[in-house]
């Protein structure tokens, strides 16, 4: 292995990651990297991709460190990066985006890649996952900003298949019905309760039904239970808005980094991924309300806080990664 200060440095960074948490550190910054950088020969981006672990801590240090650059050129390239995202350039396996800008970058900081070649591989996949999540968050936006149109066949075609999904059996007596109330919507045409989620409500409330079918029967029996029950829907719906919420702030990115560095090959964020997130939370959340056992839906306002703030201390651990591990229940 490239590595001979490995230690060296290890025992150097440990200690400036304790100062780190000090504001004190945000006025020396830019003198401490350069002493490092005197020390070691080896400029920030660098000493991140050989000294923090894979997954979270290291990419979320990367971002940091080129966003906390002072130069000019770094800026665009980020700039270029984010339009690259927007127009949907990373997920092309073929587009160069990726080698194009860790090689602008190396330029710009006069790393040699031929040398440095476990550095480039790993801030590779750095930038990949970051500018990844970059632009699944345009796609989960496009998504949200969509919504729910009783015109579109697509739209309606997915309704009825939460339906179906849902009520295996039982068929629905018309479009416009009383019967979606036993689903949790407020009144007869669930098409008003997506409101400012949109389509994105109904793709993950369908997601959650097609690919964990037991589980989401599971949740419904819970939501229709005759003393503790809530809204199945709305709660669902509202969920979304959690979920969305925790990606769109960061919050989730220890979450989502972790799980797509697990593999020896990292994976790019996908849509999947935010609908696992959002059975996890759906799962979870359940299961805070039926040991919390309210007595009526006035409490779901305090139930959803306890909640919230529960996973978003989970997520503040730069290890968090939540496991989709539905028991097989049969009800
Ligand atoms: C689960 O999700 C994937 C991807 O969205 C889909 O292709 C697959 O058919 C789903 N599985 C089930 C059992 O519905
Ligand atoms: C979800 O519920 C919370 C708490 O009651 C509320 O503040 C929020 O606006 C709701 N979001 C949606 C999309 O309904």
């Amino acid at each position: 292995m490239y590595l001979p200060f490995g230690d060296y440095l290890k025992g150097l960074v440990s200690w400036i990651i304790t100062v780190i948490s000090s504001n004190i550190y945000q006025i020396f910054r830019p003198g401490i990297k350069w002493v490092l950088r005197k020390a070691t020969g080896l400029c920030e981006l660098q000493r991140t991709c050989y000294c923090e672990p894979a997954g979270a801590k290291r990419i979320v240090a990367i971002e940091h460190s080129l966003r906390g650059s002072k130069s000019e050129q770094v800026k665009k390239l980020l700039e270029f990066l984010d339009r690259a995202a927007k127009e949907k350039r990373f997920s092309d396996s073929s587009s160069p985006v990726v080698s194009n800008s860790v090689r602008a970058i190396c330029d710009i900081k006069k790393i040699r890649l031929e040398v440095h070649q476990p550095f480039g591989k790993s801030f590779s996949e750095c930038v990949s996952l970051i500018w990844g999540l970059n632009e699944l968050m345009h796609t989960i936006e496009g998504l949200r900003s969509t919504a729910y149109d009783a015109e579109d066949a697509s739209h309606e075609e997915k309704l009825l298949d939460l339906w179906a999904l849902l009520m295996p059996g039982k068929e629905l007596d018309s479009r416009v019905s009383n019967s979606w109330k036993e689903l949790g919507f407020q009144g007869e045409d669930p098409k008003t309760d997506f409101r400012g989620m949109g389509i994105l409500g109904l793709e993950n409330l369908l997601y959650f039904s097609k690919n964990y079918s037991n589980a989401a029967l599971h949740v419904l029996s819970h939501a229709n239970h005759p003393s503790h029950g809530y809204s199945y829907a709305i709660v669902g719906i509202n969920l979304t808005h959690l979920a969305y919420t925790l990606w769109k702030d960061g919050t989730a990115k220890s979450h989502i980094y972790n799980l797509c560095s697990q593999l020896s090959k990292p994976c790019r964020p996908r849509l999947i991924h935010f609908h696992r997130f959002y059975c996890y939370l759906f799962f979870e959340f359940d299961k805070l309300w039926m040991r919390e056992k309210p007595v009526n839906i006035m409490e779901f306002s305090r139930i959803r806080d306890i909640f919230e703030k529960n996973i978003r201390s989970q997520l503040a651990d730069p290890n968090c990664l939540f496991k989709l591990n539905f028991p097989v229940v049969h009800i």
